[in-house]
């Protein structure tokens, strides 16, 4: 059966070929004479219908492509993973992905202070109806779109039905605009942001190497199992302020084994960040070290992490699995977190 869509193409395709093809190219030459036969005339309309439906249904599978939905915790204050989020943001925005950040951290050193950003506005205005989601969504650096959560984040919590779904149908906006969502998350074990890892598709832990860092590192995956026994969360470990890479692999080994071992839970080694004066340097000057300092060893390490993140050069990460599809979509991502606060 043919549709309508395929006719107009037809038609589109008849039009572009026998009309206007030669008068707009002047180079246009029929590559041999048997195309101008008839049967060879409809054997190329056939191969350009064939290539255009092929074109049409790589765009239709690369819009659902799933939104990943990434938190970045840690057992530990100060483990590093505001700079972390907002440097790793800045890396997936120019291997191409749509990020946006969720600030859900109540704390104050945060995304916009080191991006440079002074948002007025943020989700508590949206679920209060004050403000538009556009309105509290600020532009950082190379495209990265910032979502400061401040009180709203606690505010979720309280929210009634129909705040609730008003609060869904603006954050739908998103849909189609985002690739990649990352929540940079207070540090503890809170219900706060235990809603916010159970919410999300993945999970990066950042750990600093020292041991009461990486037990309470041990503490926050023990408390994610512990909330949801059936979690479907990928689960991964990356190592801030290493000192060699040796050590970042001892302390991902020595993890992973408790981990596998009590919880019966395996965690990806997600990398390290080295520890670099550039961080608290860029913090300072409110430009973040991947964009300032480039070549610095943290912006390196930052890079590895993201195309690993982004399965550049394999197969193993990212979207695609069942529970991937089960949590596609901005607007399901938001859902999850209104149904899990109440
Ligand atoms: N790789 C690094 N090398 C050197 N210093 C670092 C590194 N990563 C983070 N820091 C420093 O550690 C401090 C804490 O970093 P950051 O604010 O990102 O941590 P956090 O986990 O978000 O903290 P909080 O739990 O308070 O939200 C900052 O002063 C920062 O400069
Ligand atoms: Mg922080």
């Amino acid at each position: 059966m043919i549709n309508r869509d395929q006719i107009s193409n037809l038609r589109k395709l008849f039009v572009e070929n026998y009309q206007s093809a030669p008068q707009k190219d002047p180079e246009f030459k029929p590559a041999d004479d048997s195309s101008r036969s008839v049967p060879g005339q409809i054997r190329g309309l056939q191969q350009k219908i064939a290539s255009a439906q092929n074109e049409q249904k790589a765009r239709a599978s690369l819009a659902a492509a799933p939104v990943r939905s990434i938190a970045v915790t840690s057992g530990k204050g100060g483990a590093g993973k505001t700079n972390f989020v907002a440097n790793l943001a800045i890396a997936f925005s120019r291997l191409g992905k749509k990020v946006l950040v969720l600030d859900a951290d109540l704390g104050l050193a945060n995304i916009d202070v080191i991006y440079g950003l002074r948002p007025k506005y943020n989700l508590f205005h949206v679920i209060t109806g004050q403000k538009r989601l556009s309105e509290i969504i600020t532009e950082g650096p190379c495209g990265v779109k910032l979502a400061p959560g401040g009180s709203g984040i606690v505010e979720l919590a309280n929210i009634n039905e129909s705040e609730r779904n008003h609060f869904l149908a603006e954050m739908s906006e998103l849909e189609g605009k985002v690739d990649i969502i990352l929540v940079d998350t207070s540090a503890g074990i809170n219900k706060n942001v235990l809603c916010f890892l159970k919410a999300c598709s993945e999970i990066i832990f950042v750990t600093l190497p020292e041991p009461p860092a990486i037990a309470d590192a041990y503490g926050i995956i023990k408390a994610v199992a512990a909330q949801d026994a059936g979690f479907v969360q990928k689960l991964y470990l990356v190592v801030n302020r290493a000192v060699s890479v040796v050590e970042a692999k001892d302390v991902y080994d020595r993890l992973s084994l408790v981990t596998r071992r009590f919880l019966n839970i395996a965690i990806e080694d997600m990398g390290y960040i080295f520890e670099d004066r550039v961080v608290a340097a860029a913090v300072k000057a409110q430009s973040p070290y991947i964009l300032a300092s480039p070549n610095s060893s943290a912006s390196g390490c930052i890079e590895t992490i993201a195309r690993k993140m982004l399965n550049i050069g394999g197969e193993k990460y990212g979207a695609g699995s069942a529970s991937d599809r089960l949590k596609n979509g901005v607007r399901s991502f938001f859902h999850r977190i209104g149904e899990l606060f109440n």
